[in-house]
């Protein structure tokens, strides 16, 4: 256990209902950023691809998924139960990510974040700035489309 009773661990296929629990109760159904069970169990078989998982005493609370290519890694998924949220799980994993992504040889850091997800304000924090912008990224249930902002930070080992 880490602080806060919090344990983050590496997580895989059979975590898969795990994260599930956490995505459908954390992202907002409006916006269309949460993935399908079959997105994540397509993609965490890949080369590259690793699953963090944060629990407490009662089980999960909050996982992120991220991919490395080359000395380039990608935040692809940050989520905690709304239940817990605003006490400090989404900066551990966060915090967790820099150095996994690190110690696999990135030096460039990447994420994609709805404009106007308060996430952005968490990857400010951690140094990311903002370097484009996808329009039309993301899609809703009910038609409307939102911009994505591609956030990127530059690491050394002073990070
Ligand atoms: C984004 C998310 C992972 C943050 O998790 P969290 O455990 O609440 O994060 P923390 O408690 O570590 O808070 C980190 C910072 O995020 C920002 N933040 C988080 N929730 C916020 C809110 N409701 N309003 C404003 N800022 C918020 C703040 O900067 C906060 O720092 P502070 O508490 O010192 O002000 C969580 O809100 C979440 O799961 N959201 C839905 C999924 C999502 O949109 N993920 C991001 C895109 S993949």
């Amino acid at each position: 256990m880490t602080a806060g009773g919090i344990d983050l661990r590496a997580g895989g296929g059979a975590d898969i209902d795990a994260v599930m629990a956490v995505m459908s109760d954390s992202f907002d159904r409006r916006y269309g950023e949460a993935w399908t069970a079959p997105q994540c169990a397509g993609l965490l078989p890949m080369p590259g691809v690793w699953l963090t998982l944060a629990s407490d005493h009662a089980g999960a609370i909050g996982f992120s998924l991220s991919r490395v290519v080359a000395n380039e890694a990608e935040l692809l998924l940050l989520a905690v139960r709304s239940s817990t949220q605003r006490r400090g799980v989404g900066k551990m994993l966060l915090q967790r990510f820099i150095e996994d992504a690190k110690k696999r040889g990135a030096d460039r850091l990447h994420l994609e974040v709805r404009e106007g997800n308060h996430a952005v304000k968490l990857y400010e924090e951690f140094g990311f700035a903002l370097v484009g912008r996808r329009r039309n990224y993301y899609s809703g249930p009910d038609g409307r489309c939102y911009d994505a902002l591609t956030m990127a930070k530059i690491v050394d080992g002073l990070d």
